[in-house]
């Protein structure tokens, strides 16, 4: 047992609700072999889920995605979350879904008969510290070396693992990802840029994840006022940025306030970030 997990912590395994240290897959399953399988990752606030509908949504679009059929619909998925948040004793957690294609000989193929792997566990959710928002956080620009689909929640993550790893190498908060000299996303984030107080994120298309934040930062920037923009953004507009934000549903929006060792605008969390963070708490409060 990993000395750090709560082996007595509750966990979905097809069909039944057991202690972690008792949740037992065969090596052969194909999550394990090929990462073939997609996942998922709900917010939980004081015992609350947060923007659930739209995890499962696009839960359901990485399934059908990649052929994966669990006979599973969204209000059968929405009763599997629910359960296993009701089983965690914490506030903040977060639900983590994973479902592979399940076990088979191994093959590239995808089995003829295949019986999917569903698995939920729940593990503790540190919000972002007062630090991360009111200091910001530094990031490097890297290469985007990863596969065409990217807007699949797949498990193989080798990508974004090898990219998170050069965060940690450059002693940096973050990675900003490039792919032909324009702006992708972070390690497992998307970014965001604010130049004269326009908001700009790169557009939904097969080079990001559609991040359950982003549609929902569109929202609250709509509610500001902050005029918005989903579009192609180059690796100079990056570095001339007055303002870099990252979210996801562990970084919430968070400030980036050095990028590539310079300051970003002032080097301080600016006023688009703000304003969006104020409109971001409102609506957790
Ligand atoms: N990651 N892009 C990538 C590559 C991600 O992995 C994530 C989230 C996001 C933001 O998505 P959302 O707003 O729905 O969290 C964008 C999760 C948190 C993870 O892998 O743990």
């Amino acid at each position: 047992m990993i000395s750090d997990v709560d082996g007595d912590s509750v966990v979905y395994l097809n069909g039944q609700f057991l202690k972690l240290a008792d949740a037992r897959i065969s090596v052969l399953d194909r999550g394990f072999i090929f990462g073939d399988g997609i996942y998922e990752v709900v917010p939980f606030y004081r015992g609350k889920p947060f923007r659930m509908n739209e995890h499962l949504a696009r839960l359901e679009r990485s399934l059908a995605s990649i052929g994966i059929d669990t006979g599973l619909n969204a209000d059968a998925w929405q009763k599997l979350v629910l359960e296993l948040a009701s089983k965690c004793s914490l506030a903040y957690f977060t639900v983590y879904l994973q479902v592979t294609r399940g076990p088979a000989k191994r093959d590239h193929a995808f089995p003829t008969a295949p019986q999917p792997t569903v698995f939920g566990m729940t593990s503790p959710f540190t919000p972002p510290t007062a630090e991360q928002r009111n200091v910001g956080l530094t990031a490097v620009s890297i290469p985007d070396i990863r596969w065409l689909r990217c807007e699949i929640k797949s498990i193989s993550l080798l990508g974004n693992v090898l990219a998170k790893q050069q965060a940690v190498e450059a002693g940096v908060d973050e990675v900003l990802q490039f792919r032909d000299g324009y702006l992708t996303e972070g390690a497992s984030c998307n970014v965001w840029i604010a130049r004269d107080g326009v908001l700009a994120a790169p557009p939904l298309d097969n080079l990001i994840l559609e991040g359950i934040r982003y549609r929902f930062l569109e929202e609250l920037a709509a509610k500001a006022g902050i005029p918005f923009e989903s579009r192609r953004i180059s690796k100079d507009e990056v570095a001339c940025a007055d303002e870099i934000m990252l979210t996801s549903a562990t970084k919430e929006v968070l400030p980036v306030v050095q990028f590539n060792g310079k300051p970003v605008g002032t080097g301080k969390p600016g006023p688009v970030y703000a304003a969006l963070r104020d409109a971001y708490d409102q609506i957790l409060s």
